[in-house]
């Protein structure tokens, strides 16, 4: 990169330029920060993936860990949930994070993996079993089944009892749940390649990164 373009890429938000060498290890710092703290951007990216009926299916979740040695994000999902069975059809899926503050925007491209049981779920489990969160994995219905509609239709459904507080979270004492008794499953995706775009006023920049160099593309 010529060192006039460098000039050109100084931007309001990101105080820095960074060189081409250096986007691939940010872009995995940055993940890695996201996944243990709640206020990063990049915490709730969007996963992309095709349904049984082949269309788009895209959904938010929550970016729990990172391995950057093996490239793989993990979430954590309701086995029951369907895109537990899309991604088991289809394990082809799109990530998108996008920051404002970092002005970056990144598209994975990801090959994701199921796994509803094993010591990673066990793990994920002890994770969030003293948090509110781990009342979306105790539901006895699964996610997206139908409500029963009220006579006039016209009140707002009630959350399914299991929804709530699960017994043993509400208190000060330590939870009663068991490993047994939750949906949660983890979905591995490691990643093959980003779409990395920065947006700035000096002019945007883009790349796809795989292995090796990155490959410039018109933004
Ligand atoms: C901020 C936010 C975070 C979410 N995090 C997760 C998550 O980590 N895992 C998950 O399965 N669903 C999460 N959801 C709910 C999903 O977006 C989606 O509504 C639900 O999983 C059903 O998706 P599906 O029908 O494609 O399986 C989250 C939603 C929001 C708004």
């Amino acid at each position: 990169m010529t060192g006039g373009l460098v000039a050109l890429l100084v931007t309001r938000s990101m105080p820095e330029v960074i060189g081409s060498d250096e986007i691939t290890p940010q872009i995995w710092v940055q993940l890695q920060r996201a996944s243990v703290d709640r206020h990063h951007e990049w915490r709730t990216p969007v996963l992309a993936s095709i349904g049984l009926d082949g269309a788009v299916q895209a959904r938010t979740v929550v970016l729990r860990r990172v391995d950057i040695e093996a490239k793989r994000l993990l979430f954590y999902t309701d086995r029951r949930s369907p895109k537990v069975l899309e991604l088991k059809a289809n394990p082809a899926a799109t990530l998108v994070f996008w920051s404002r503050r970092l002005s970056w925007q990144v598209r994975a491209q990801v090959n994701t993996q199921i796994l509803d049981a094993g010591p990673l779920v066990d793990s994920a489990w002890d994770s969030v079993v003293q948090s509110p969160s781990a009342g979306d994995y105790l539901s006895s219905a699964p996610p997206g089944a139908a409500l029963h509609a009220t006579p006039d239709n016209s009140a707002a459904p009630t959350p399914p009892v299991a929804r709530e507080t699960p017994a043993g979270l509400e208190g000060s004492q330590p939870p009663v749940l068991h490993r047994g008794t939750h949906h949660l499953a983890v979905v591995c995706a490691d990643v093959l390649s980003i779409d990395w775009l920065e947006l700035s006023r000096a002019g945007h920049r883009r790349a796809l990164l795989t292995t090796g160099a990155p490959q410039w593309l018109v933004p």
